[in-house]
C-alpha cells in the first residue's frame, strides 16, 4: 500500500517527481504537496570529509527530509525503541524524519552533497544533543 504524503510515520522514504529529458533530469519539490509540511528552511552539507560523522542529535519539534543530491551517505535513525539505517544516493528519494528521532550520518562519498528541508527555522533550543535526554523525551511521549 502506498503511504499518504501526509503520513507522520517516524521515518520513511519519499519519492519525488522527475521530468526526464535528454538534456538532463529535473526534480521539483512543493511544500505540503510532495513533502508533509510547509518548508521553512533549507540547508545543505558539502565538502564533507569521507570519515566525518554528522548529526548525533534529535529534535523536540522539527521535521526534516534529507536528500543525497550528489554522492551517497548513510543515515542511522532511532526512535528510542527501534533502530534502522538508510543509504541515500538517489536525488529523487528523500528520507522523512519526524520529531523525536535520533539520527547519525556517516560514510559520505567523496563530493557528497546532502540537502535538508526543514519544517522550522534554526533553533538551538529545539535540539536534544544528549542521547539520554532524547530517550527520556521519547519515553515521555510514548506514555502520553
Ligand atoms: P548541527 O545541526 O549540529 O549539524 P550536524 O547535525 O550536521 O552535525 O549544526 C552544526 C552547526 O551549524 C551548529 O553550530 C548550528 C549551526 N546551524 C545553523 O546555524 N543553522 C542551521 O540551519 C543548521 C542546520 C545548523
Amino acid at each position: 500500500m502506498t503511504e499518504s504524503i501526509n503520513s507522520k510515520n517516524f521515518v520513511r522514504l519519499i519519492d519525488l517527481p522527475v521530468v526526464t529529458d535528454p538534456r538532463g533530469d529535473l526534480t521539483f519539490i512543493e511544500g505540503e504537496r510532495h513533502v508533509p509540511f510547509p518548508i521553512r528552511r533549507v540547508y545543505y552539507l558539502y565538502n564533507v570529509p569521507v570519515d566525518a560523522e554528522r548529526g548525533g542529535h534529535a529534535h523536540h519539534g522539527l521535521e526534516q527530509i534529507v536528500f543525497a543530491l550528489s554522492g551517497s551517505f548513510r543515515i542511522k535513525v532511532d526512535n528510542g525503541t527501534t533502530k534502522s539505517e538508510y543509504w541515500l544516493s538517489d536525488p529523487r528519494k528523500g528520507l522523512y524524519i519526524n520529531r523525536l528521532i535520533w539520527r547519525e550520518m556517516d560514510s559520505f562519498s567523496q563530493g557528497a552533497v546532502c540537502m535538508v528541508l526543514a519544517s522550522q527555522p534554526y533553533d538551538e533550543a529545539d535540539y536534544l544533543r544528549e542521547y539520554d535526554n532524547f530517550i527520556e523525551a521519547a519515553n515521555k511521549e510514548t506514555k502520553n
